[in-house]
């Protein structure tokens, strides 16, 4: 197949959730259209369940888990479709914002009686930022929800998005009947009362004719039809490329449990979402069809193995073909590298590959060389832009509780926060160390994770930080800056990009300081230039 041909045919997406909307169980039932997997249950859940045993071995297994299902590859009817994980625990948003600069587009699952939840609103707010095109799923029909028009208009409101229902439910809960698909203009009904069954599809071409009235009795019909007529005269008409600039978002309505509407959107999706999509470096515009490689990280993964210390770093290439054996540019450490194991990934499994295109996924095996973020060409000087860190929610001293290991600690520390687990400061005043992190759970994983993997043990002290304020250095010979940086000594610290960062410690300080200090910019991301 030629070059052209193999981008074309790829659509690389990721699944964003609040936690139980059903991600999972939709993951799963698309891989078994796929024909990837051929049971259900075979997807396993990176959930972390509280409760059920101690919270670290909880996320070692959840670890475990999210190597294997990374990345879900699979083919359907020709389209090679990569899934690419996000762990839906509001402690791990990072690791979602991050694979997030890796799709060309997502599918939003709403559980249809909880409608827009807080995780839900965060994620869909970066992808907004980031026009990248969103399908919705509002799945669980099997169960009383809300109605669908209240939930359209709280999709619209809370999530700020323009939606247009390209199939719409016939009832709900238990006078749940099926389908009407908009888009591909059938029903889908359920068979018999079990509402397991795989459903059977009725072309229906006059929804004013007699013959619906007989497939879902006379009310149901005129219900129907009276919704259609509404969603015809409230919405927008589906265009392709409003979807594609991110302006419009289509809605499926299913039960992904009972694998009812899911062929509709999987069907759908191969049809409208998008090709591997051109991507902005800090010098140029890349387009997936240019002939040279290019590619960045966006996820680290370390061996689950204490006694082989090495790394799965995922790559997601933009442009080019990726070779197995070829030497590559390794652009902030300016070193060639050569990789003769890269793995691509397929349903559950990784194989190794010799040749990977423009929206696939490779893990390449790393001794501590890369970082989130880092670029890889063949030869050209680019750095892709788009993984900035927000400003941590909690702050806390880390001390050496094993004086002879301070090596081992420090060497750990550095390849955590390389990994995106937390983020770093350095106190200016004194040299402390300080994690910040977006969830109090990241603090049991780092003290686990450097004690087995590292020999190395640590202590944590609380530290009051309403918020970490990227310090603009424009500016910096000025006086207003010399004096702020002599007055506030106490709250500056340099993060791992030696950037200067403001540790305010109440809204009310920062505020105080922007009055102050007037001309100082100060940012919420670490990425501003
Ligand atoms: P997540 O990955 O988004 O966190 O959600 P997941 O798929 O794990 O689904 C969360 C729960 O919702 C699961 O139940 C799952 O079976 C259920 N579920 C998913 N889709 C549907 C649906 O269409 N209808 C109904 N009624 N339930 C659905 P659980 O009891 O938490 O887990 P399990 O024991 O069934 O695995």
């Amino acid at each position: 197949m030629s070059f052209l041909k193999e981008i074309q045919r790829r659509r690389t997406f990721g699944i964003i959730s609040h936690p139980d909307a059903g991600k999972t169980t939709l993951t799963e039932k698309l891989l078994l259209f796929g024909g990837a997997i051929q049971e259900a249950g075979a997807v396993k859940s990176n959930k972390i369940k509280k409760g059920a045993t101690s919270d670290f071995m909880e996320i070692e297994r959840q670890r475990g888990i999210s190597v294997a299902t990374s990345v879900l590859a699979f083919e359907y009817n020709g389209i090679k479709v990569n899934i690419l994980d996000t762990p839906g625990h509001k402690d791990f948003a990072e690791d979602t914002f991050r694979t997030l600069t890796a799709v060309d587009s997502v599918i939003v699952v709403i559980d249809v009686a909880k409608g827009v939840e807080e995780q839900t609103e965060k994620l869909v707010e970066v992808c907004r930022m980031r026009n990248i095109p969103m399908i919705v799923f509002i799945n669980k029909l099997d169960r009383e929800g809300k109605d669908a028009f209240d939930l359209l208009d709280e999709v619209e409101q809370k999530l700020g998005l323009s939606v247009t229902p390209l199939s719409f439910p016939i009832g709900m809960g238990y006078d749940f009947k099926g389908i009407y698909n908009i888009w591909e203009k059938n029903i889908n009904l359920f068979s018999g009362d079990s509402r397991k069954n795989i459903e059977e599809t009725i072309n229906v071409s006059n929804l004013g004719s007699n013959e619906l009235d007989t497939l879902i009795g006379k009310e149901s019909a005129d219900n129907l039809r009276d919704n259609l007529e509404l969603v015809d005269g409230v919405y927008p008409k589906f265009d392709k490329e409003n979807y594609l600039n991110g302006n419009l978002q289509p809605v499926f309505f299913g039960s992904a449990l009972n694998n009812f509407g899911v062929r509709e959107l999987l069907d759908c999706f191969v049809e409208i979402a998008p090709k591997p999509r051109p991507k902005e470096s800090e010098e140029r515009l890349i387009k997936p069809d240019e002939e040279k490689f290019t590619g960045f990280v966006f996820k680290i993964h370390a061996n689950m193995d204490p006694n082989h210390r090495d790394r799965l770093a995922f790559i997601k290439i933009v442009s080019g073909k990726f070779e197995r054996n070829k030497p590559y540019l390794h652009v902030r450490n300016n070193k060639k590298m050569k990789f003769s194991s890269p793995n691509a990934f397929f349903a559950e499994k990784k194989e190794i590959v010799d040749i990977s295109y423009p929206g696939d996924i490779v893990g390449l095996h790393d001794t501590g060389n890369f970082k989130i973020g880092d670029t890889l060409t063949e030869g050209e000087q680019i750095n892709y832009r788009g993984i900035p860190s927000f400003s941590p929610e909690h702050f806390r001293y880390i001390n050496n509780a094993d004086p002879l290991k301070s090596k081992q600690l420090y060497k750990g520390i550095d390849q955590l926060m390389d990994e995106g687990v937390a983020q770093l400061f350095t106190l200016e005043l004194n040299g402390r160390k300080v994690i910040g992190t977006v969830g109090a759970l990241q603090y049991e994983v780092i003290q686990y994770r450097l004690e087995h993997e590292y020999g190395a043990k640590c202590t944590y002290e609380n530290l009051n930080v309403f918020k970490a304020c990227w310090v603009d250095p424009k500016g910096s010979q000025s006086e207003e800056y010399k004096e702020f940086v002599r007055v506030k000594q106490r709250f500056l610290a340099k993060d791992k990009q030696n950037q200067l960062v403001f540790l305010a410690d109440s809204s009310f300080s920062l505020q105080m300081t922007q009055q102050k200090y007037p001309n100082i910019k100060f940012h919420f991301t670490s990425e501003f230039n």
